[in-house]
């Protein structure tokens, strides 16, 4: 049976991308890693990532996790204080696995700082925990509680020399040398956001079937299913021009991404467009899904919930969405990089993009430093919203010159977007953008697509992950018989009870 196992995937993810994509580069000069790395790749040891602390999330470079070098050459891997833990990937026991991690700590040479690097350290062994290392399951999180994330604690753990990943004197440069250590982090940010395709998908699909199937009684006491209802219909068909433009766009990216001889920062730029545009409409759409089948919509065994709750992980894995719009934004604003030129610079999301920079620039014109209060107070928080009409540009972009999106399709995706901008369109006298007009280009999209339903859940090939127990009666029913149970066997005494007690207000003398 196949399922959409979010935690299995942030699970993969860690273990290939992470713990063996920082680990591969270092084992081509050093044959010592190589059966490490084997192991890893075939499962046979599970493999974590510690890099972000307590206190130091974003700010990763700040981590206070040490590593001393010690006069035999060994080292001694310590969390000074309580806010030093790793938080919060999973470290605890599992049974009948070793369990291994990359641990990121501060390199001290006779006192020195050498700057941050990556450490080769046994967690758990042979069912127990290795010396000096404490794991602290976390309660669960809603979505994911298959997960064990934790909080670990390094006490004077020590470690051979081998441990070290690199060299251990000075790096020419240590933010260039973090950077370069935590490569994979930004590839793993791409990756999670892509998990919103599939996410979505069986998400729609399943308000869609639900929406098929579930009927009401109409003023002719006829059962007309709920699907006949535009209420139904728009978000539903909104959400899958959302997913055709998602996966033009993420098509592009990843040819971008992957381009040989890409700068890094235009990568660094791609992975923050990709978060904020994928994550985030797909976080929103999802609740809508859910949404849409009303009260069964609420549990998360009906999966839209779960999915969307586990997918919020994503806006915070491997750097929290806002503070890297704020980044990106902040540099582009003030010149440092520039972004792809857009292809159709005529396209009403095009103009939007423009006179939307335009007018971030204009206010920047007037404030010297981007660390002042003016800075924070006027232009942090244009940062998210300049990000995501990049990204809505962009995505228009390619799923136009993919040609492979059905045309009410773009155009809804296009109409809603333009909507979200409506006060900016609603100015722009010449572009004839006026609410009523929106009105009406969207109820044409919206009819034009609504009868193409069946196809649009058919391609999607969601069906195949979709297990929501609520859409097939037989699986309902077995669902529910399988629930908790609690039922008075005595039927005569639990009504003799009923009775007594409703009574029981009631004088005996009337
Ligand atoms: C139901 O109501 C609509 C609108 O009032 C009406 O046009 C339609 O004829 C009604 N259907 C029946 C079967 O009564
Ligand atoms: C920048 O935006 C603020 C509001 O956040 C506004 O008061 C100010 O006049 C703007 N400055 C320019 C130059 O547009």
């Amino acid at each position: 049976m196949c399922a959409v196992d979010l935690p299995a995937v942030i699970l993969l993810s860690m273990q290939y991308n992470l713990v063996a994509g920082t680990l591969a580069p270092y084992a081509e000069s050093r044959p010592d890693l190589r059966p490490l790395l084997d192991r890893i790749l075939n499962y046979e040891v599970l493999g974590s990532f510690l890099l972000t602390e307590i206190a130091h999330g974003l700010d990763a470079k700040n981590l206070e996790t040490t590593a001393r070098l010690l006069p035999s050459g060994d080292y001694d891997l310590h969390s000074p204080r309580f806010e030093a833990s790793k938080f919060m990937p999973p470290s605890g026991v599992v049974e009948g696995l070793d369990r291994v991690a990359i641990v990121f700590a501060r390199l001290l040479v006779q006192g020195e700082d050498r700057g941050i690097r990556p450490f080769v350290v046994y967690l758990s062994k042979n069912g127990r925990m290795c010396k000096g290392v404490t794991s602290r399951l976390m309660p669960g999180r809603p979505g994911s509680e298959a997960l064990d994330h934790s909080i670990t604690t390094f006490t004077r753990v020590r470690l051979p020399r081998t441990a070290l990943l690199g060299s251990h004197d000075r790096p020419a440069n240590d933010r260039d040398n973090f950077l370069s250590c935590i490569h994979r982090v930004s590839i793993g940010s791409i990756a999670v956001s892509l998990m919103s395709i599939p996410t979505l998908s069986v998400s729609t699909f399943i308000a869609a079937k639900y929406s098929l199937q579930r009927t009401v009684t109409s003023n002719s006491s006829e059962q007309v299913p709920i699907w006949s209802f535009r209420t139904q219909q728009i978000p539903i068909i909104r959400a899958y021009a959302l997913l055709a433009v998602m996966k033009s766009f993420a098509r592009e990216v990843i040819a971008m991404y992957t381009r040989p001889g890409i700068d890094s920062t235009v990568k660094s730029a791609l992975v923050c467009i990709v978060k904020a545009f994928l994550v985030q409409q797909s976080q929103d759409r999802m609740l809508e899904m859910a949404e849409r089948c009303g009260a069964q919509g609420l549990f998360l065994h009906n999966q839209i919930a779960s999915l969307q709750l586990c997918m919020r992980g994503a806006l915070i894995a491997e750097g929290d969405v806002l503070v890297l719009c704020i980044r990106l934004a902040s540099e582009l604003l003030i010149g440092r990089y520039e972004i792809p030129v857009p292809r159709c610079p005529q396209s009403f999301l095009a103009r939007y993009e423009k006179a939307f920079f335009a007018l971030c620039k204009e206010n920047l014109s007037e404030i010297k430093d981007h660390r002042s209060e003016q800075f924070n107070q006027q232009i942090l928080p244009l940062c998210r919203p300049l990000v995501e009409a990049i990204s809505h540009r962009m995505a228009y972009e390619a799923a136009l010159d993919s040609g492979t999106v059905d045309r009410p399709l773009l155009d809804l995706y296009e109409i809603t977007t333009i909507c979200n901008y409506g006060a900016w369109f609603a100015e722009q006298k010449e572009l004839d953008m006026s609410a009523k007009k929106l009105m009406e280009l969207e109820e044409m999209a919206v009819s034009a697509a609504v009868p193409h339903l069946k196809r649009y859940m058919e391609e999607s090939e969601a069906e195949a992950y979709v297990q929501a127990p609520m859409l097939v009666r037989e699986n309902n029913e077995a669902f529910i018989n399988g629930l908790e149970c609690s039922s008075g066997d005595d039927l005569q005494g639990v009504l003799a009870d009923m009775y007594k007690n409703a009574f029981s207000h009631i004088p005996s003398r009337l």
